[in-house]
């Protein structure tokens, strides 16, 4: 059942979300990523992972910006459907950007541009529904399951209230990230 559960509740938040004007989609992100940037995750970030945003999903594009700005790493994944993996590579400008798997931009393969899991000190991790234990609902293909497995490093979420749910139906293979920039602050996520 809980596979069901989680669908429900991607379908629902995924509602509730197109059904935002774009002047709230706005406002919401600018609180979001004020929280971002002034937190201490995102200030001792050097190398970020993130992923470019698709229609329905907070924009990264001011995020990736922001972090050309300030002279940080943008590692942004290449997805190999095949495996169900995720490859990091470093970009440095949008037009490194083409269209990929399920019409994300994504970079090409590039040898000299890998960015290897270890690398990465901040990973930006996508979904559509969250809890307070940082479990998460992403698009269903279970990549940062896979990919988190054993990655090391910090992993933040970004989020409006309005993704939260009380718990989350999870497996085992769910991996809960670890905080949580939300309009109102960030969280490190609760264990209870
Ligand atoms: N570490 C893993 N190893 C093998 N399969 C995995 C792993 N993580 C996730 N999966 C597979 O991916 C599928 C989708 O994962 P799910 O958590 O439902 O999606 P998402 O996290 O994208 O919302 C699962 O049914 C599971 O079979
Ligand atoms: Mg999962």
């Amino acid at each position: 059942m809980p596979k069901l559960n989680k669908s429900n509740l991607r379908r629902q938040i995924i509602h509730k979300i197109s059904s935002l004007s774009e002047k709230e989609k706005k406002a919401i992100e600018e609180k979001l990523y004020r929280q971002l940037f002034q937190s201490f995750l995102w200030k001792e970030a050097n190398v970020i992972g993130m992923t470019s945003s698709t229609s329905i999903e907070w924009d990264t594009g001011p995020i990736i910006e922001k972090a050309w700005q300030e002279e940080k790493t943008v590692a942004l994944p290449k997805t190999v459907p095949e495996r169900k993996q995720l490859e990091f590579y470093r970009v440095d400008s949008f037009d490194e950007l083409s269209d990929g798997y399920a019409n994300i931009l994504e970079p090409e393969r590039n040898a000299g541009k890998f960015v290897h899991k270890n690398e990465i000190d901040l990973l930006i991790v996508p979904g559509i529904v969250f809890d307070c234990k940082g479990y998460r609902i992403g698009f269903g293909g279970g990549y940062y399951d896979r990919f988190l497995t054993d990655f090391s490093n910090r992993t933040v979420s970004i989020a409006s209230k309005l993704q939260f749910v009380e718990s989350i139906p999870h497996e085992n293979h769910d991996i809960p990230i670890q905080y949580l920039i939300r309009e109102d602050g960030l969280f490190q996520v609760c264990e209870v």
